[in-house]
Parts: structure tokens; sequence; C-alpha cells
């Protein structure tokens, strides 16, 4: 048909002329005024959204920047606790303790991983007994403590031992337990190892303490700033961790591993990393109804800050448009290395 000169004919054809919906429905009509928009907001963020990854090392009065994470430091036992402190006064309700091990206390095997006074004990002690009321939550792994950066201890031919590995992170969770974390968090993904933590916890006498099962953990690309802060990077070099955590091109099989860790007692889920899997988050909250975590990892918080360092976005709302994206696809909280800054906006409001 030749254009007629009027736009509104040309610019919708008949369908939608002769829709039920339209005029009569507008969705604009909620969105024009502020008050209407907070009014049909279906999703809040709020600081107890939050679980808080902090990195922790040796030293004195240490608030060393992290290169590749601008706006992240590793603390040492004697700063932690004020860094925690502030967190909790903000309202954020649990950290997650992430460890720089001294390159010559790493070996094979991960020993280090498992003495009571390690520095992952010290830093779990100097919190609680600053903040005996924040939730304090620990990576069970062996990557920061391995000198092959593997999360996993290795045979002759450099194949992770699953079993082997799952006694050593059992024997780790129980330090940890000891030292008074409240959230045991397996990072690995050797198979089996949240019963067998679940099983070594009760034979303790720690059935209160709480596991948050890393269920659903992807070989990811977005962990390099991490490896960076942990120390792992250069221990791993360029090995992957793809005959054991996930492969990105699966959904299905997040559901098996969620499935598992729930049968195994997991009290908790998580999915990791955070933006790029949203639908794996969605999955999983949908199909088992559990508490369910994204991690925006390391890298997904480097580009950020890249970006708004570099003047390309901005940063603040970027950051806070993330992190609500974790709440839309059904998340119950997100571990994020925002999670100081983003509840500082929220009570500014
Ligand atoms: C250790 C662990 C990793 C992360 C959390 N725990 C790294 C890895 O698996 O290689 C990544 C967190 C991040 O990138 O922010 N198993």
């Amino acid at each position: 048909m030749p254009f007629n000169g009027k736009v509104r004919d040309a610019a919708r054809p008949a369908p939608i002329q002769a829709g039920p919906a339209f005029p009569t429905t507008r969705m604009r009509r909620n969105r024009r005024t502020d008050w209407s928009r907070r009014l049909t907001q279906e999703n809040v963020l709020t600081p107890a959204d939050f679980i808080w990854p902090i990195f922790v090392r040796e030293g004195d009065n240490l608030r060393e920047p992290v290169e590749a994470m601008p706006g992240v430091a590793r603390y040492s036992c004697d700063t932690v606790a004020d860094a925690v402190g502030e967190a909790k006064d903000l309202g954020i309700p649990v950290v997650a303790i992430f460890p720089f091990i001294e390159p010559d206390l790493k070996d094979a095997g991960g020993s280090i991983s498992t003495q009571e006074d390690n520095l992952v004990c010290r830093a779990i002690r100097a919190i609680k007994a600053a903040h005996p009321d924040i939730g304090v939550q620990c990576d069970v792994a062996l990557d920061p403590f391995t000198s092959h950066g593997h999360d996993g201890v290795l045979d002759e031919n450099g194949e992770i031992l699953n079993d082997d590995t799952v006694d050593v992170l059992c024997h780790q969770a129980l330090i940890q337990a000891e030292a008074g974390c409240d959230v045991i968090s397996p990072s690995d993904m050797m198979d089996g190892r949240i019963g067998a933590v679940r099983h070594a916890l009760d034979e303790h006498g720690f059935g209160h303490v709480q596991i948050l099962a890393y269920s659903a953990k992807y070989a990811s690309a977005f962990y390099g700033p991490f490896r960076e802060a942990v120390g792992s990077a250069s221990t791993l070099g360029t090995a992957s961790k793809a005959t054991y955590q996930m492969n990105p091109a699966n959904t299905d099989e997040a559901l098996r591993e969620v499935a598992l860790d729930i049968a195994e007692g997991a009290d908790m889920v998580m999915v990791k990393p955070g933006m790029p899997y949203l639908d794996v988050i969605r999955r999983v909250k949908d199909k088992f109804g559990m508490p369910t975590y994204g991690y925006q990892v390391s890298g997904e918080y480097s580009m950020i800050q890249a970006g708004a360092l570099n003047g390309w976005i901005d940063g603040e709302r970027c950051m806070m448009e993330s992190l609500m994206a974790f709440k839309r696809a059904g998340a119950n909280g997100v571990l994020s290395y925002f999670s100081v800054e983003a509840a500082k906006l929220l009570k500014r409001g």
C-alpha cells in the first residue's frame, strides 16, 4: 500500500487497531509518576540481600588494594573486624572470608588448609570476637592453599582425586566450624562433598552449622581477578578446572547438581557466576524453591568498575541495576564485592 501521508495509519497496522486491549490497556499509565512506579515495583533490594566477600592475608594494619579489583582490599586479621563492623552496621547479615596464603606456605596437598591456627581460622576468631552476631561464611576448597592452584589433591598424572579431596574438605570444614564459622560453603565441585561435610559436622557436634553449597559452579573466565586476589593466578597458570567445574553451555546439569546437594543436606544453594547465569538462577529457584544465591564474581565486579572508572558507564546505577537483576531472577541474595557500597547507597535512599 502506498504511504498516504498519515503516520498514525502507517505505524499502527490493523491488528493493533483491532486488538481488544489497546487503548483500554496502556502500560505506561502505571509508569507515569514516581509514586506509581514505586507502588508497582516488583522486586526490592535491601542490605539483608548481601553476602560480602572479604579477602584476608598475613600482616599488620593492612588494607592492601587488589589491583584487578578497584575498590577491593585485602585485610590483615587486626583490621578485618573493623571492616566487618562497618558492614554489620549497614545491615549486611553475613561476610564470606577468602584467604591470600603466602606462597611459601603452599604445598601440593594444601596442608595449611587443615591447620587449626591458619589464617582463615584466625580471621574467623577476630571477626567473631568483635561482632558475635554477624554471620561468618567460609569457603571450603583447596585452591588458595595448593602449590598448583587446583581445588583438589592430584595423583601422579595430575588427575584430581575426588574422594581424597573430600576427606581434606571435611577436615577443613571442621576446623572452620571449631573457630566459629556459621556457614560452610564448599566451592570445589567435588562429587559427594556436601553429604560428607554434613556428616562430619554432625558427628562433631556442629549440627547447627549451615551449608551454603556452590551447587552450580561453572568453569568460568570471570574468576580471573579473584585469582589475583587470593594469589592462585600464578599457581594455576593456564590450567583448566573443567574436570570439576561445570561447562558454561549447560543448564539441565545445574538442576541435577542442585538436586544432589539438596539431597545431601545443603541448607542453601548457589549459582556462580551470576550475571551471565541468571537463567540458571531462575530455573533453580522455580524448580526447588530453596534459599538460592547468586555470586556476582570478581570479573563481573571489575568490568563494572573498569567501565565506571573510564567514564563509560554510570558506576552507581550499573551497580544497583546489576544487583537488582539477581533479585528479579529469583535469588534470595547476592554475594557481591559491591555489598558495602550498595548498602551505603540504600541507606542514603
Ligand atoms: C575457590 C573460589 C573461586 C571463587 C570463589 N571460590 C575461584 C575458582 O573457583 O577458581 C571465585 C570468586 C570470584 O571470582 O569472585 N574455589
